[in-house]
C-alpha cells in the first residue's frame, strides 16, 4: 500500500467544496427519480447539475467511462451505465455520484426504493446505510483502518446481509481514488493508524444472498452472482482530531 495523503486546510477546505456539489447532486437524484424513466434521463439531471456548479463529473473519462453518474437496478450492485433502460415500480435504484471542483474530488452514493418495495428490500437498505453509519463511526484519528472494516462487517453479517469483497472503498483527494483500500470486511487493530487530515470514500456493498459477484460483457455492470438484491451506500468522510466530519451531505442552509 502506498502513502496516505493528510490534506492541509486549504485542501480541506476545496473537499468541503466538492462533496457539498456532490451531495447536491445525489439529493436532486434522489427528488427525481421515478418509475418511468430511463436511466439515462436520470443521469443527465445529475450531469446538468453538477455542470450549473462549476464543477465537473469526475466518472467522466475515468478508465474510458462516459456518464456523469452510475445507476445500478435491483441484483446489478454497482457501475450500472445509464442507458434506455426503463426505471419500475418496486425497483431500488443506486445512484453513484463523483465531482471534482478546483482541483479536488467528491465522491457519494445511496440506493432509493422506487414505489413500493418489500419488507426485506426495506431492510435491505437500512442495513446498508447503518453500515456505512457504523463504518463512518470507527473513522477517527488513532483509531485503525480495520476498524472500519470490521464494523461495517459486523452490522451487515449479524443481520444476515453479506458484504461484497470484491470491491472497495478508496482514499479520495485531487484523485477519485488514491490510497488506502477499504475493504468493508476484516478486523480490528489491522492496516494502517488514521490520521486527522485522511478524506476517505468509505462505501459498503450489501447483498442479500452471497457476497459473490460478477462484471457483465459491457466490462462495467456489476451483479450479484445469485441474482438477489444488493444496495450501495457511500460517504466521502474527513477524519479530523474529533468527530469525523462528512463531506457529501447537503443541506440548504450551509452555502
Ligand atoms: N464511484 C465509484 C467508486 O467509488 C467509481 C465509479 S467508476 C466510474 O469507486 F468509472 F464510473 F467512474
Ligand atoms: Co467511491
Amino acid at each position: 500500500m502506498g502513502l496516505i495523503k493528510v490534506k492541509n486546510r486549504d485542501e480541506i477546505e476545496l473537499m468541503r467544496e466538492a462533496g457539498r456539489i456532490t451531495a447536491e447532486a445525489l439529493n436532486c437524484l434522489k427528488a427525481e427519480v421515478r418509475e418511468g424513466m430511463t436511466t439515462a434521463e436520470l443521469d443527465k439531471i445529475g450531469e446538468e447539475l453538477i455542470r450549473s456548479r462549476g464543477a465537473e463529473p469526475v466518472f467522466i473519462g475515468y478508465r474510458g467511462y462516459r456518464h456523469a453518474t452510475c445507476i445500478s437496478i435491483n441484483n446489478e450492485v454497482v457501475h450500472g451505465i445509464p442507458g434506455d433502460k426503463l426505471i419500475k415500480n418496486g425497483d431500488i435504484v443506486s445512484v453513484d455520484v463523483g465531482v471534482k471542483k478546483n482541483g479536488y474530488c467528491g465522491d457519494s452514493a445511496a440506493t432509493f426504493p422506487v414505489g413500493k418495495v418489500t419488507g426485506k428490500t426495506e431492510k435491505l437498505l437500512r442495513l446498508g446505510r447503518e453500515a456505512l453509519k457504523a463504518g463512518i463511526k470507527q473513522a477517527r484519528a488513532g483509531n485503525y483502518l480495520g476498524d472500519i472494516s470490521f464494523a461495517i462487517q459486523q452490522l451487515a453479517e449479524k443481520n444476515g446481509f453479506s458484504v461484497v469483497r470484491d470491491l472497495y472503498g478508496h482514499g479520495i483527494g485531487r484523485d477519485l481514488h488514491e490510497d488506502p483500500l477499504i475493504p468493508n470486511y476484516g478486523s480490528r487493530g489491522e492496516g494502517p493508524k488514521l490520521l486527522p487530515g485522511m478524506v476517505l470514500a468509505i462505501e459498503p456493498m450489501l447483498n442479500i444472498g452471497s457476497w459473490k459477484i460478477k462484471t457483465l460483457a459491457d466490462g462495467w455492470t456489476v451483479v450479484t452472482s445469485d441474482g438477489t438484491l444488493s444496495c450501495h451506500f457511500e460517504h466521502t468522510v474527513l477524519v479530523t482530531e474529533k468527530d469525523p466530519e462528512i463531506l457529501t451531505i447537503w443541506s440548504k442552509t450551509k452555502t
